[in-house]
């Protein structure tokens, strides 16, 4: 990835799990073989991911950990105390990737706030800057403002809202895509054609979805808190679907949100 690490391809996510079951979640995972955790600041666990990889006695440098600098934290300032003060609840002395979590254009702060990563970047106190939830302009106006384009954008990706034209654009710029919400929180695990495909290589849905994003080349980071289920989402690097298959879920784009809107998205 851009001026960093390489990233691992499919992480564990861990939005909306409440604090007190993240460390075991997180624990589970990793045993389980992830190697890349992506949280956040708004998410109210990044204590008990920092928890769970000391608790796993894995060195840090096996383990890429991704945090996120909150709507409330743009500024040139203010992004350095949200970075200071995650690392402090993570227990962390860098991090992997930084991201900024929204643009909230309204508030014209994207782009101090993404100079401040810059800098932080440059310290050497995390490895890889990015953003999320970035729409084509956005990423435009940082890269003419700085110079500098993010190494990533991680925005809602899924069968129901396949991205094709901003995951266009990120190729153009150099910009890795992530996929969150990659499963669309179960909502397209009982399309036809999904079951169907899952059917005939003996995998479940959320499997083929997870590989369908694999091939796509997006990053991306599936979130369970269900034993069974968090071995399964990882266990997809044993085989392949088709052009014809991946054409059939190409087939299901809607261009159908279930988050918010990053145009106009400031706070839940
Ligand atoms: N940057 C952003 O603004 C943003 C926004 C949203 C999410 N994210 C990131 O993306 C990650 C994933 O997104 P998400 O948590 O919204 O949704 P998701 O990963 O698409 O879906 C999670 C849901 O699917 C279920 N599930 C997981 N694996 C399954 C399987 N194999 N079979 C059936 N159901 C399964 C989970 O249930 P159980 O947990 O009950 O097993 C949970 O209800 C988040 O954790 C977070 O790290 C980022």
């Amino acid at each position: 990835m851009r001026g960093g690490e390489a990233v691992p391809q499919l992480g564990f996510g861990v939005f909306q799990i409440p604090p007190e079951v993240t460390e075991e979640a997180v624990i589970l995972a990793l045993e389980a073989g992830y190697r890349h955790l992506d949280t956040a600041a708004a998410y109210r666990n990044e204590a008990a991911v920092g928890q769970a990889v000391r608790a796993s006695g894995l060195d840090r440098g096996e383990v890429f950990i991704t945090t996120k600098c909150w709507n409330d934290d743009h500024g040139r300032e203010e992004a350095r105390r949200a970075f200071d003060r995650s690392l402090e609840r993570l227990e962390l002395d860098y991090l992997d990737l930084y991201l900024i979590h929204w643009p909230v254009p309204a508030r014209e702060r994207y782009v101090d706030t993404w100079r401040t990563f810059i800098e932080l970047r440059d310290e050497g106190r995390v490895r890889s800057i990015g953003v999320s939830n970035f729409q084509a302009s956005h990423l435009r106006r940082l890269i003419e403002e700085t110079g500098e384009a993010p190494a990533i954008n991680q925005v809602e990706l899924h069968p129901h809202l396949q991205q094709v034209g901003l995951r266009r654009e990120h190729g153009e710029l150099g910009i890795l895509t992530e996929a969150w919400s990659p499963l669309a929180q179960g909502q397209v695990l009982d399309e036809p054609a999904i079951v169907e495909i899952g059917e005939r290589h003996a995998r479940t849905p959320a499997q083929v979805v997870i590989r369908w994003h694999l091939q796509l080349a997006n990053v991306v980071i599936p979130k369970s808190v269900t034993p069974e289920r968090i071995r399964q989402n990882l266990d997809v690097f044993d085989f392949e679907l088709s052009d014809a298959e991946m054409a059939a879920v190409n087939g299901l784009d809607q261009g159908r949100r279930i988050g918010p809107d990053p145009e106009t998205f400031i706070r839940p």
